[in-house]
């Protein structure tokens, strides 16, 4: 039977390729967004995957729009946390309003993207989480104390729950992409941007559906026995 597959912010960039190569697996996929109803609306018309809005940092909103997820779609056998925000500045300058927001949003949103889903995938004895991590979170960036905070914490996110999920035949593992050529990235101000993929050694940006392709890999039957594992994916940037 086809598996059912969530991905919150699977409406834009990275979250949009991976929504996009589960369904070419073969999955019933859910893709979910924040806020911009013209973007979803038009990833719906491309590709027939049906969206939901929920602030991921909210968890009495994750639990009751991922229990209308399964009303539609059936149990969650495959969740992906992506749903990810930057709020850079130097940490002298950096406002306890712009920490609160990204550890809000990509940290506990992780936890309320996860936890509701975990259950269920005790009692029917499969699962697979995978969290969008970050490069930033493996070395740290300037102006990125709060999101490489998040990132880091996805790691630890994903090493416990691995040891936790595993006699339940869950998996949890992370991705961390490199810098990935979608509107996150391009709102880093030009220069700084150039500046950058000159640190690359590979030359590029990354695409998003360099990133899919590690995804739909871990969420596959074949990937059972990588647990608690990290793909990296960052053109030569940095090393673990
Ligand atoms: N290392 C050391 N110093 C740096 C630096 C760096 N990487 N980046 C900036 N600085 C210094 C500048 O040289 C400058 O120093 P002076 O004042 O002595 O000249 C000072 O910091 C201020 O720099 P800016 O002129 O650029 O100041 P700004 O206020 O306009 O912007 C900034 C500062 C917010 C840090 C901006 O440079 C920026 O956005 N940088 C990019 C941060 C980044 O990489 N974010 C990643 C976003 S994408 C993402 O997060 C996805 C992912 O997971 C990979
Ligand atoms: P993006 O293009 O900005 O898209 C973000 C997606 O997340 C959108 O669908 C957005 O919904 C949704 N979202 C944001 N805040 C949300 C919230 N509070 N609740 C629910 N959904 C929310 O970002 P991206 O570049 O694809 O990044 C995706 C993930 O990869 C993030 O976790 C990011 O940290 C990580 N990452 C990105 C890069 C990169 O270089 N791009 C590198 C490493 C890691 P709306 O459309 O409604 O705004």
């Amino acid at each position: 039977m086809a598996r059912t597959a969530l991905v919150t912010g699977g409406s834009r960039g990275i979250g949009e390729a991976i929504s996009k190569a589960l369904k070419a697996e073969g999955m019933n996929v859910a893709a979910t967004y924040a806020g911009n109803d013209e973007a979803a609306a038009s990833f719906t018309a491309g590709t027939g995957i049906k969206t939901y809005k929920w602030n991921v940092a909210d968890y009495e909103e994750s639990k009751a729009g991922i229990a209308r997820v399964e009303a539609n779609l059936g149990p969650i056998d495959v969740v992906v946390a992506n749903a990810g925000i930057t709020r850079d500045a130097p940490f002298h300058r950096m406002t306890p309003e712009q920490w609160n927001q990204v550890i809000d949003t990509n940290l506990t949103g992780v936890f309320n993207t996860v936890h509701p889903v975990w259950p269920g995938m005790r009692e029917r004895k499969f699962g697979r989480v995978i969290v969008i991590s970050s490069i930033n979170g493996q070395k740290g960036q300037f102006a990125q104390v709060n999101y490489a905070a998040t990132k880091a914490g996805d790691l630890g996110i994903v090493k416990s729950l691995a040891q936790e999920g595993a006699r339940a035949g869950i998996t949890a593992n992370a991705v961390c992409p490199g810098y990935i050529a979608t509107e996150m990235v391009m709102a880093v101000p030009e220069k700084v941007r150039e500046s950058i993929i000159g640190q690359i050694p590979a030359g590029r940006l990354g695409e998003p559906e360099e990133i899919a392709r590690c995804v739909a890999f871990l969420a596959s039957d074949d990937a059972g026995f990588i647990n608690g594992s990290t793909i990296s994916a960052n053109g030569a940037q940095f090393f673990v």
